[in-house]
């Protein structure tokens, strides 16, 4: 009897144990407790759970405890953070918590393996790493510049590292002069940035080939770039002028006295669309900024100013001439077209500036000045045709005219001989 109480007692609970293992494996295959919990609690408690949804680590099959540890499985708060949950990381150790991942190879091999993982490295060599090391923890760190649930890879356009959305991301703390107290750096990147013809390109024309705050700076090695570092920012993207640069008098001369190559005459965060004002010796002009009245690169600049100027009024000339003609009716496109060809040297002669040379620059002011009197010949003829026509028509008009009068004073002479 009481044997066979014990065997009930006994498959009672191992029922109740399968039961009880059964269904925590139900929980553990459908369900997180982390957002399970989290999603029924408040502000920055839930605010994690709904960020996450689109962030980039879940679409890799990431969750919470991938970052913050704990159990997931564990419906029970004690039990869900157990010894393995890290809790909220401070600011301090922020590139730790991410690289602890990021710059582990054989970790993020398994997600992607063609992702960098020099993240941090780069990080501590950056003016915002160095200093956080000194336990300034007012620079930027991972989560100031991608965000902390919400992370989406920077080829998304609500990334906070998408081109368009980097100067507000910079901006957040760069532009904030009362955060920036204390610091010895002016505030106002952002605002001159955004007047310049990078940005005029990035936001309006929609070049996403526009550089943004990073492409200058760099994604984690944010410093301020150094002379010799700027120019080679500038050349990737404008390697014409860099080359040209680089093999001009200029070159020697500014690498001796540090001179920063294409800052010195455009500046960095404003730099505005070029003119031919800023050639010469007239107010306005770079040149004068480094070369006296009565130096030799003085009076070239001022012989380069002149050449340019002369070739733009004689292409200006050149297109008067054939919007006459044009509007005269006498077809001009050929000679319009050839006209393209001499401003197509414009913007090179513009380009060949570089090189500071005259010599250089009055040859291939030359050539298109070939091309411009060319096309003013074609002008020229084609306004003689108009003439031309011009006086052929009152010819023929006068010579009707008279015709008729011929014919009506025969026609009266007739009816007059011979009354009807
Ligand atoms: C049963 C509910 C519940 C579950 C399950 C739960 N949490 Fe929480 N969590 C809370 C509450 C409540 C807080 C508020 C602080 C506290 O009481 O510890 C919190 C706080 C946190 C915090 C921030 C503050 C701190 O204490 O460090 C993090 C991070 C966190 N939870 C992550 C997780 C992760 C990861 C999991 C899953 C492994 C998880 N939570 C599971 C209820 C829960
Ligand atoms: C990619 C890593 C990562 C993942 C995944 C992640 N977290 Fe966090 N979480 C962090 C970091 C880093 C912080 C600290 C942010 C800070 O201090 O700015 C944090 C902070 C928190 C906080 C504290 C919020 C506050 O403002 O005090 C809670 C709560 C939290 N996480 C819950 C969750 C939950 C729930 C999930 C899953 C839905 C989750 N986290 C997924 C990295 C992560
Ligand atoms: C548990 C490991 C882990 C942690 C911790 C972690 N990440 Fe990730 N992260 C990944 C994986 C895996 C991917 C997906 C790989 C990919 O995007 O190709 C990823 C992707 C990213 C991407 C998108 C890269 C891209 O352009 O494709 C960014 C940005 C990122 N993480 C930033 C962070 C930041 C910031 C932190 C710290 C708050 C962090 N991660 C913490 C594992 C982690
Ligand atoms: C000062 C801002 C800033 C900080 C701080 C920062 N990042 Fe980034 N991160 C960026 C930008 C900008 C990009 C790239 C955007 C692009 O590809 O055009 C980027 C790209 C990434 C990527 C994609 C792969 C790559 O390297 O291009 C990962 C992963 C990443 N960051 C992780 C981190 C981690 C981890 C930390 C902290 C150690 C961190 N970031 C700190 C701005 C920052
Ligand atoms: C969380 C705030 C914060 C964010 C976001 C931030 N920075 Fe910084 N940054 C700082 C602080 C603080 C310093 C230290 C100022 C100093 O060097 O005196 C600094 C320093 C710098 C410096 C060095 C300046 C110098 O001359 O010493 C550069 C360059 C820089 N940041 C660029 C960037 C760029 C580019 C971004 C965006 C991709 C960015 N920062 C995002 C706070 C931030
Ligand atoms: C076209 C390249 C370029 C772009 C784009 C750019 N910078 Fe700079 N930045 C520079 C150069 C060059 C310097 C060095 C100035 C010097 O020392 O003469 C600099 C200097 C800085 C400094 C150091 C303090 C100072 O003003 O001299 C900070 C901070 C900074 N930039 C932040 C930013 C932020 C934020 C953005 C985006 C809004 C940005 N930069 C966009 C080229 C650039
Ligand atoms: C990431 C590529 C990139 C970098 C880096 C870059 N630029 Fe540009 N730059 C552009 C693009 C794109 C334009 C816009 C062209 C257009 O739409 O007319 C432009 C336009 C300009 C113009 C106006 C050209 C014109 O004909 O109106 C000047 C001047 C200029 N950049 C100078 C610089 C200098 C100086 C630096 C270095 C401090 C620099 N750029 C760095 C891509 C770049
Ligand atoms: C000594 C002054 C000076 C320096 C240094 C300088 N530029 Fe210029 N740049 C000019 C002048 C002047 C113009 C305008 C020419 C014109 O429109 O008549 C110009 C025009 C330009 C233009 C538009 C015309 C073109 O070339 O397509 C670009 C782009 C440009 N510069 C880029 C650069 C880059 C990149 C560097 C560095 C390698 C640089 N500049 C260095 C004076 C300078
Ligand atoms: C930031 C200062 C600076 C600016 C701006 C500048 N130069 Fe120079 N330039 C120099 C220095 C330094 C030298 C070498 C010493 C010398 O010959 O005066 C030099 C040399 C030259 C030379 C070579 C002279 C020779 O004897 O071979 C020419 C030509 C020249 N510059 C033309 C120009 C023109 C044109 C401009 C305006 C577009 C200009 N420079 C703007 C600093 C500058």
């Amino acid at each position: 009897m009481n044997a066979s109480k014990n065997r009930t007692i006994i498959s009672f609970s191992l029922i109740a144990l399968l039961a009880t293992l059964f269904s925590h494996r139900t929980l553990n295959a459908q369900t997180n407790s982390c957002v399970e919990c989290h999603k029924e609690l408040e502000e920055e408690l839930l605010a994690p759970v709904d960020a996450f949804k689109l962030d980039i680590h879940q679409q890799f099959g990431l969750s919470c405890s991938d970052c913050h540890g704990g159990n997931p499985a564990e419906e029970d708060i004690d039990l869900a953070k157990d010894k393995s949950f890290k809790s909220v990381p401070k600011r301090s150790s922020i590139p730790e918590f991410c690289a602890s991942c990021h710059a582990d190879s054989t970790y993020m091999r398994q997600y992607n393996p063609s992702l960098r993982i020099d993240q941090l490295d780069i990080y501590w060599t950056s003016e915002h790493g160095q200093l956080l090391k000194k336990g300034d923890a007012k620079v930027a760190v991972c989560t100031d510049c991608h965000g902390v649930h919400g992370i989406l890879s920077a080829t998304h356009p609500k990334s906070w590292t998408f081109p368009w959305n980097i100067p507000q991301t910079c901006g957040r703390c760069h532009s904030n002069s009362e955060y920036m107290e204390g610091y010895k750096i002016p505030t106002i990147q952002m605002d001159e940035y955004k007047e310049s013809v990078h940005a005029h390109a990035l936001f309006e024309k929609k070049d996403l080939s526009a550089p943004v705050c990073n492409d200058c700076h760099g994604n984690h090695g944010a410093v301020p770039p150094k002379v010799t570092s700027i120019a080679y920012v500038c050349h990737q993207c404008h390697p014409s002028a860099g080359e040209l640069f680089s093999q001009s008098p200029h070159k020697k001369a500014f690498d001796e006295l540090e001179i920063s190559e294409c800052e010195a005459c455009h500046g960095n965060h404003r730099i505005l669309p070029p003119t031919d004002e800023m050639l010469g010796t007239g107010e306005k002009a770079v040149c004068i900024q480094c070369h006296e009245s009565d130096s030799k690169p003085y009076q070239i600049a001022s012989r380069i100013k002149e050449k340019l100027d002369g070739f733009v009024e004689k292409i200006h000339s050149a297109e008067i001439l054939l919007e006459r003609a044009d509007r005269q009716g006498v077809e001009v496109s050929e000679p319009e077209f050839r006209l393209t060809e001499a401003n197509t040297v414009l913007i090179m002669v513009r380009n060949l500036t570089h090189s500071f040379s005259l010599a250089e620059i009055e040859g291939k002011i030359e050539e298109g000045e070939k091309v411009v009197i060319e096309v003013t010949e074609a002008g020229e003829a084609a306004l003689n045709e108009a003439k031309f026509r011009k006086t052929g028509l009152i010819i023929a008009t006068v010579f009707i005219l008279l015709l008729a009068i011929a014919i009506f004073l025969k026609i009266k002479q007739i009816t007059k001989k011979y009354p009807a």
